[in-house]
């Protein structure tokens, strides 16, 4: 199985591609995550990316393209892979159908932008598992500590409610579009496109991963 998971920012890619990662025995791709590893370790990429990751901006096409390349040539990604927050501009989805990278199911996941802002400023997450709780709608057992480890979660700098604003633009003006590039693909017929499916992303985390089970076996 290999997939994109797309949606807004807080759409609840994270949380749903623990689930579905699971079910497929697929690793999950995220490259928000991988930012904020490299961010931790002060790697280069991890510099260039600090900043324009705080402001809610977009990590260049180039470094993130070869980023993921870099990923999916692993040995473990050979069965599949789930791509989380990736490709998210026109030139990385373009660069994927460049590369031949054949993709199964495109899954996207709706949620309104008003109940976004709410997600966000309770999320908590564990940096070295990319667990994501929130403070009242998915709290962890004990308050503040991650469920499987003990560790403390932390906040995410981008969290911020101003920075949330300029995601959530920045998601419209350029990974939006890529609902129409991808489920106009789909309804071409051509054989190389993945299939598209959208559901809806309010309720709870289990209804949602049920819908998203549902999606991925039709
Ligand atoms: P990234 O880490 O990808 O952030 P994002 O797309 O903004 O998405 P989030 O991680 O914020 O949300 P999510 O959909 O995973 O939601 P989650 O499951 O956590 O990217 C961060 C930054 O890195 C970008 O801004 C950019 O700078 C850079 N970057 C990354 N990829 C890039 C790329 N390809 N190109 C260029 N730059 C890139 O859930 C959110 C909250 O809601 C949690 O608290 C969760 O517990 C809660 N929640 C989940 N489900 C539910 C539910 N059903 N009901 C109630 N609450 C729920
Ligand atoms: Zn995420």
């Amino acid at each position: 199985m290999r997939l994109i998971l797309l949606g807004a920012p807080g759409a609840g890619k994270g949380t749903q591609a623990a689930f579905i990662c699971k079910q497929f025995g697929i690793p999950q791709i995220s490259t928000g995550d991988m930012l904020r590893a490299a961010v931790k370790a002060g790697t280069p990429l991890g510099q260039q990316a600090d900043a324009v990751m705080k402001s809610g901006g977009l990590v260049s096409d180039d470094l993130i393209i070869a980023l993921v390349k870099e990923r999916i040539d692993q040995p473990d990604c050979a069965a599949g892979f789930l791509f989380d927050g990736f490709p998210r501009t026109i030139p990385q989805a373009d660069a994927m159908k460049a590369a031949g990278v054949k993709l199964d199911y495109v899954l996207e996941i709706d949620v309104p932008f008003d109940a976004i802002i709410e997600r966000m400023s309770g999320r908590r997450s564990h940096p070295a598992s990319g667990r994501t709780y929130h403070v009242k709608f998915n709290p962890p057992k004990v308050e503040g500590k991650d469920d499987e480890t003990g560790e403390p979660l932390v906040q995410r700098d981008d969290d911020r409610e101003e920075t949330v604003k300029k995601r959530l633009d920045v998601y419209s003006a350029q990974t939006r579009p890529l609902v129409d590039y991808y489920s106009q693909w789909a309804a071409t017929g051509d054989a190389k496109a993945p299939r598209y499916r959208r559901i809806e992303g309010m309720g709870s985390v289990d209804d949602i991963t049920r819908r998203a089970l549902a999606a991925l076996s039709s």
